[in-house]
């Protein structure tokens, strides 16, 4: 089925999916959100992707959030139901077994900054701006981003994001490790596309684990997330590319790896 509100690029071995509502700052609607669903699990499937690359169509956004307009029309059960069908996509995002690394060309915001917090890491261009403005139309972050925020920034500055409805600008987020990097406006995809072009060549069943094990991990105790890394660890030796590592290190030689999750 064709996508409307997205476009889907293959590069070599990368997704590029671009949220394509550029007369509302692509703001998601609950159309976008069913179609975004539909590509992460078309990534899922496809063992020929092994990354999925974010970001929004347009010079000014990234997604301006959760499509406004949709609101006047819900009441707090249809606004329940809108929030728990971001919560899943943002989740099937962030549990794809595969990195998701979030291109952000401009406005993050509501929605949109949520979007990027379930991505595996930003990448965001000198313009961007990110914030969580719900405050304003006097409600609250709806797709996980009260949670995802403080877990990354602390709960002081994700609570003054959230209440004052403030933005902060690229150099900000990188101050506060919101964002990995930070690249002119004009760099920003093919910077992006080059690191995506790097994790594809990394082994699939390592990049797997380490995604696995540092989001399960991060929300457990320092003991129970070092038992899932023991676990992932010897996991990783049962791979091809586990033996091919080491034998190409010691061969003086670069690896060649295949990337199958099986043995
Ligand atoms: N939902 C629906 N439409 C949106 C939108 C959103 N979240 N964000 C922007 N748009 C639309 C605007 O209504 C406008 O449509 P129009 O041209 O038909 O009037 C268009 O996108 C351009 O936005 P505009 O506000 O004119 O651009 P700007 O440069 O003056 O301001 C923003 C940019 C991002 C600061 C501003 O659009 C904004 O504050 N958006 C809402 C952000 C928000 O509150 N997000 C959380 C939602 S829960």
């Amino acid at each position: 089925m064709a996508f409307q509100n997205i476009l889907f690029d293959v590069h070599d071995q990368v997704a590029l999916v671009t949220l394509n509502r550029p007369k509302s700052l692509n703001a998601l609607n609950p159309e976008t959100l069913d179609e975004l669903k539909r590509a992460v699990d078309q990534v899922r499937e496809d063992d020929g992707l092994r990354v999925l690359v974010l970001t929004g169509a347009g010079e000014k956004a990234f997604v301006a959030g959760a499509d406004i307009s949709e609101f006047p029309k819900m009441n707090p059960l249809q606004a329940r139901l809108f929030a728990q069908k971001g919560q899943d996509v943002f989740f099937a995002l962030e549990e794809l077994p595969k990195p998701v690394i979030a291109c952000v060309n401009g406005f993050a915001l509501g929605g949109g900054l949520e979007l990027a917090m379930s991505c595996d890491f930003i990448y965001a261009s000198e313009k961007a701006k990110f914030g969580q403005p719900e405050i304003n139309l006097g409600i609250i972050p709806g797709f996980g981003g009260t949670q995802r925020l403080a877990r990354l920034v602390g709960r002081a500055k994700a609570k003054e994001l959230c209440m004052t409805g403030e933005m902060i600008d690229a150099a900000t987020a990188l101050q506060w490790g919101l964002v990995a990097k930070v690249f002119p406006a004009e760099n920003l995809l093919e910077e992006t596309l080059k690191t995506a072009r790097t994790l594809a060549s990394k082994s699939a069943l390592a990049l797997r684990a380490i995604k696995y094990v540092i989001d399960r991990g991060v929300d457990a105790d320092l003991k129970a997330g070092c038992t899932l890394e023991v676990e992932a660890f010897g996991l990783c030796f049962a791979s091809e590319d586990a033996k091919e590592g080491a034998s190409a290190f010691l061969e003086k030689r670069k690896p060649n790896f295949k990337g199958s999750f099986i043995a």
